[in-house]
């Protein structure tokens, strides 16, 4: 039977050997979010980047560019974090460079796992179901702040394990302890996370609405997965559950 296990912090990656598994890289507030919501919008493809200016130079081949730090959209940069900006028809079709604080350096730091998948609660039953099917051990890896452990992230992990905890064994206690906290959040998300780091740098930003949005469950159809350089949906066309 294959295991899932979780990571807190990109910053604790060096404990875990990625060869031959799945890791499932999730962002929840809000990288990893806006990016399925990208691809339930047309977007081709999206490449995550380290860096702010290694991000601009794919202007140069006609990407749209986006980029946050701290909360906020970067100066020169066309888009933002917001999954709200990605919902309208200029980003259909096109190819979207992006760079957050925490959710793309998550990804990249994945590069050796055999498959990377981009988890949110928006794309939760697809991904789950994609898991089943692959079989590979599985490892959630939690963007969290600044190599710190974040709430909303773990929340992530506690949802996916409890859809597959019939198929799969839990590999230590990270994996429990984030069904635990599931378990305890899952009928108000919203207010259980209302004290959490993230959501207070938020709203002091005034962004509210983006909280709510981000923790819905089961909006879009959109496996997105590493290949090469990039993300692609393998579920496009279907994207509306
Ligand atoms: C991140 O990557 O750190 C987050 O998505 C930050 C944010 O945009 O809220």
């Amino acid at each position: 039977m294959p295991s899932i296990d979780v990571c807190y912090s990109p910053e604790l990656l060096h404990l875990y050997d990625l060869k031959g598994k799945a890791v499932v890289a999730v962002d929840i507030l809000r990288a990893t979010s806006t990016m399925v919501t990208a691809f339930a919008n047309g977007v081709a493809d999206i490449i995550p980047v380290m860096k702010l200016e290694e991000c601009l130079v794919y202007a140069e081949q006609g990407c749209l560019t986006a980029a946050e730090r701290d909360g906020v959209k970067a100066e020169g940069f066309d888009l933002g974090n917001s999954p709200f900006a990605y919902m309208s028809e200029s980003i259909k079709g096109r190819t979207i460079a992006i760079t957050t604080t925490n959710g793309t350096r998550a990804i990249r730091m994945s590069e050796a796992a055999e498959e990377i998948v981009v988890g949110s609660f928006l794309n939760l039953q697809t991904v789950a179901e994609h898991l089943a099917e692959l079989q590979l051990d599985v490892l959630v890896v939690c963007a969290g702040w600044k190599g710190k452990f974040n709430l909303e992230d773990t929340l992530y992990a506690g949802a996916l394990a409890e859809r597959l905890q019939s198929q799969f064994e839990f590999e230590n206690d990270a994996t429990l302890a984030s069904l635990y906290l599931y378990h305890a959040a899952k009928s108000d998300m919203v207010s259980f996370l209302r004290q959490s780091s993230h959501v207070q740098r938020l709203e002091n930003l005034e962004i509210h609405k983006d909280i709510e949005f981000c923790l819905q469950h089961n909006v879009f159809n959109v496996l997105p997965v590493w290949k090469h350089d990039r993300l692609v949906d393998l579920n496009a066309k279907h994207s509306l559950v």
